[in-house]
């Protein structure tokens, strides 16, 4: 088995606000395989955002802090170092995009200067080099015309174009993490396809591992290796993309496969929104989170927490249903769509 480049063993991350402290991550734990495409998914408000920049340490503090956890990468705690440390990590070894790429370019710095920045303060590479290192990385993401580009400024760009820009700013210091939240959210479908396409070969050239936060269940089945269902602040259900797909274990999993359009979702599909709205994460529920939304609740469910039960080496969900004195309901699914149009 591929060794683990990240660990993130029982994360808490909160935020104090006048209503109240947010528990927004309650108690996430994952890892991600040197190589591997991880994918996050659940509705929005379910702690990914908050879970992914907790790996950066990105969340604004105050109001943000950190209730406990762990964040090995490459075996060190990322929670123990100190900010200038986090500072040669952060765009170097683990590089992000955000959802929208207009609030995360500078719109007063031209694009090639944004690019070498990575470079700034680092005397690994001959300054010679970063010049050529952005163009070169300029090309790899699909930008044409490279030296014109790399002197526009990102209003000059369209959405697509500033979308590979983000991406080449992550990827210029190849390093051995992307975290792409959202990242084709705001993009048209064949764009999106394209930079799927690109994350994927990026992935097979330079051996990046990739975390991918997604509602899209299309993106998941077209790039990932693994998903991690997350629900309430917490992670509910991880497997393969097949066994998430087609071994459907926990009952919010499968009510999110039956309410979300995927990329080949047919135009007439009918979606089935899940009732009810995601738990109060200010008085989190004592038991199962989904349990107030729940067709198959029980008693126990409301009260309890249940544990995470092993189905598989890599899958395993966290649900009453899998206790040997529950009710035997079969919540496997199939749906055009699904991991068959994956391409690799
Ligand atoms: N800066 C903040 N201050 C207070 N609450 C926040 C802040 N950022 C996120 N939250 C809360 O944390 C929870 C998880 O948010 P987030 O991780 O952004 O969700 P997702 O990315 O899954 O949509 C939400 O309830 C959100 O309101
Ligand atoms: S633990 Fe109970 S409420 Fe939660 S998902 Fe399973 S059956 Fe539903
Ligand atoms: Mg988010």
């Amino acid at each position: 088995m591929a060794e683990n480049l990240l660990e993130i063993k029982d994360l808490r991350y909160s935020f104090r606000t006048y209503g109240g402290t947010v528990k927004a991550v309650r108690g996430v734990s994952f890892d991600v395989k040197k190589g591997e495409v991880l994918g996050i998914v659940g509705e929005s408000g379910c702690g990914k955002s908050v879970t992914a920049q907790s790996i950066l340490r990105l969340n604004p503090e105050p109001p943000g802090f950190f209730e406990g956890g762990q964040i090995f990468f490459k075996g060190r705690d990322l929670l123990k170092l100190s900010e200038k440390e986090m500072r040669q990590i952060r765009g170097k070894e683990i590089g992000f995009i955000f959802q929208d790429p207009m609030t995360s370019l500078n719109p007063t710095m031209r694009v090639g200067a944004q690019i070498e920045e990575v470079f700034v303060g680092r005397n690994d590479v001959p300054k010679k080099e970063v010049h050529e290192r952005a163009l070169e990385i300029m090309r790899l993401v699909g930008i044409s015309d490279v030296e014109k580009r790399f002197r526009q400024y990102p209003h000059e760009l369209s959405g697509g174009m500033k979308q590979r820009v983000m991406i080449a700013i992550a990827l210029v210091s190849h390093p051995d993490l992307i975290i792409c939240d959202e990242p084709t959210t705001s993009l048209d479908v064949t764009i999106e396809a394209q930079i799927l396409d690109l994350l994927l070969e990026l992935r097979k050239k330079l051996g990046t591992s990739i975390i991918i936060i997604t509602h899209d269940l299309g993106v998941i089945a077209r790039i990932c290796d693994r998903v991690v269902v997350m629900y309430g602040g917490e992670v509910l259900e991880h497997g393969t993309v097949n066994e998430i797909f087609y071994e459907t274990a926990h009952p919010y999993t499968h009510g999110l496969m039956n309410s979300i359009a995927g990329l080949s979702t047919p135009k007439d599909a009918v979606l089935k929104p899940i009732e009810g709205t995601p738990p109060d994460l200010f008085a989190p529920p004592a038991g199962c989170p989904f349990a107030a939304r729940c067709d198959y609740g029980m008693k126990v469910c409301a009260k309890y927490p249940p544990e995470f039960t092993s189905l598989s080496p890599s899958h395993a969900t966290r649900c009453w249903l899998q206790h040997e004195y529950a009710p035997k309901i079969d919540l496997r699914t199939r749906r055009e769509g699904t991991p068959d149009g994956k391409s690799e």
